[in-house]
């Protein structure tokens, strides 16, 4: 059978070296995916999610999590239309009731026809689940090509001494116009008014040029792959002129000599964002783009800061409730997810990605496209929904 091509080709074709990115409208396979806060689940409850088109089922069992496609193997229903768990770590098919097992899939009865030769034989696909700083990560992809978290996440992120607080949000974008917005250096132009600046001295510019040395690929075999975009190697725009005239300044913190509002960034695949000394200073902001399907992403917004004592985390709770998250992932960050919605129809067809017209800082951009088509370890397609 040959493969229904979820991106128009003739769009594909056009892209050169990135176009695995354009073809990953659905996201890149075999990578680890955040999908919800380890407190989102309790024990024995069931949560449906979607992620890469596919949707699925979580369930704790024994404090352990387990995700399961949600989709009967006998008629195509999903199990999550009326959920019916009769054992632990079993759930029954409300129609006929084919019966499954959370932690392997296998098809362990059915309760309907309990004699039938197909019990033990077949299997739902399962994936790969896993716990870190409070989020719960699923592999979404082939078992021969599991690997470490460390490699999907960005550095720092799974630090000892770091703590971790954050929430999601569905975003009606596809997942690379988050990305994109939040590596995109010349987007601080959006920010010139956010509350944020009011909480700490830090500069506002609108807009950088990115200077030589600013932009470094991160490429090596056993580590996250990504690039990063050091902001002291950028020179800052604080006027905006118009035929001679100053139209616009820059916020700009006498004390503070930052040419940004953060030290820099770098985004990793598969779609996570690192913002370094931010939303205020001592703090770092990780954010992850997680497809939904096409046109939605979950938007995974945490912040981390190092503690070494239950004082300091007492503290960083307090900033967060205080600052981060109202003035920070609320505030400042509800001018990025508007960004995105408004830009998604541009790119909805795919010629976006050909008709866009980029200027010389969004070079950093076209690196990223480059980097994901190069390390993604696969490409979501319809054949993969099937
Ligand atoms: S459709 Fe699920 S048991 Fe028949
Ligand atoms: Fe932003």
């Amino acid at each position: 059978m040959s493969e229904t091509p979820l991106v128009n080709p003739e769009v594909a074709n056009m892209v050169g070296d990135w176009r695995g990115y354009v073809e990953a409208k659905l996201g890149f396979r075999n990578h680890w995916y955040p999908v919800r806060f380890s407190k989102e689940l309790e024990e024995g409850s069931v949560e449906v999610i979607k992620l890469l088109g596919e949707q699925l089922l979580l369930k704790r069992i024994d404090g352990k999590v387990y995700a399961m496609r949600d989709r009967c193997l006998h008629r195509g229903v999903p199990l999550s239309q009326k959920v019916e768990c009769y054992s632990k770590d079993t759930i029954t098919c409300w129609y006929h009731g084919y019966t499954y097992r959370f932690q392997t899939g296998e098809l362990v009865n059915i309760l309907a026809a309990p004699d039938s030769r197909l019990i033990g034989r077949r299997k739902i696909t399962t994936y790969p689940v896993q716990e870190a700083k409070g989020l719960i990560f699923v592999f979404l992809g082939d078992e021969d090509m599991v690997h470490d978290l460390s490699c999907d996440v960005p550095p720092g992120f799974l630090d000892d001494d770091v703590m971790i607080l954050g929430k999601h949000r569905v975003v009606n974008s596809n997942w690379r116009l988050g990305a994109e917005n939040g590596f995109d250096s010349l987007h601080i132009f959006i920010h010139k008014d956010s509350t944020l600046r009011h909480f700490r001295t830090f500069n506002f510019p609108l807009g950088h040029t990115c200077l030589p040395g600013a932009v470094t690929l991160h490429e090596d075999a056993d580590g996250p792959k990504g690039v990063t975009d050091d902001f002291s190697k950028h020179h800052a725009v604080w006027e905006g002129i118009i035929d001679g005239e100053v139209v616009i300044r820059g916020p700009r913190s006498e004390n503070v000599s930052g040419t940004s509002a953060s030290a820099g960034t770098s985004i990793w695949l598969p779609g996570v964002l690192k913002v370094d000394s931010f939303p205020v200073a001592g703090t770092t902001q990780f954010e992850w783009y997680v497809p939904i399907d096409e046109g939605t992403h979950l938007y995974v917004q945490t912040v981390g800061s190092k503690v070494s004592s239950e004082e300091d985390k007492n503290r960083f709770e307090d900033l967060y409730e205080r600052i981060l998250l109202p003035h920070g992932l609320d505030g400042f960050n509800a001018d990025d997810i508007w960004a995105r919605e408004v830009t998604e129809p541009f790119y909805a067809d795919d010629f976006g990605w050909v008709d866009e017209m980029l200027c010389e800082t969004d070079s950093t951009l076209l690196e990223w496209r480059r980097v994901a088509s190069r390390h993604g370890r696969g490409i979501q397609t319809l054949e993969n929904l099937r």
